[in-house]
């Protein structure tokens, strides 16, 4: 991956990166169509907030490890983040 730098999302880091994941909502916490698994390095993400959670929740297949590529911005420091993206060939638009 290139071009990464902390404050960016998940989301700005796929779509920089030429990997699709839907933004129906255009990044604002307000759909859960950039839904993606987070497998190591929940520590080097903001916070899951209570909004987050709520479109967590309406998510398909929902896990602990579920994230909203939108919301999950990249802190200072280094690691590594893996994800997954679940499938996303249901969803229309963006
Ligand atoms: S793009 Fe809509 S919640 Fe992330």
């Amino acid at each position: 991956m290139e071009n990464i730098s902390y404050g960016q999302s998940l989301l700005e880091v796929a779509l920089k990166n030429d990997i699709e994941l839907h933004h129906n909502c255009g990044g604002v916490c307000a759909c859960s169509t950039c839904h993606l698994y987070v497998s190591t390095g929940m520590d080097f993400l903001e916070e899951l907030s209570d909004k987050e959670e709520d479109f967590i929740d309406r998510a398909v297949n929902p896990r602990l490890t579920s994230r909203l590529g939108c919301q999950c911005l990249l802190l200072k420091g280094s690691g590594e983040v893996e994800v997954t993206l679940p499938d996303q060939t249901q969803f229309l638009g963006e």
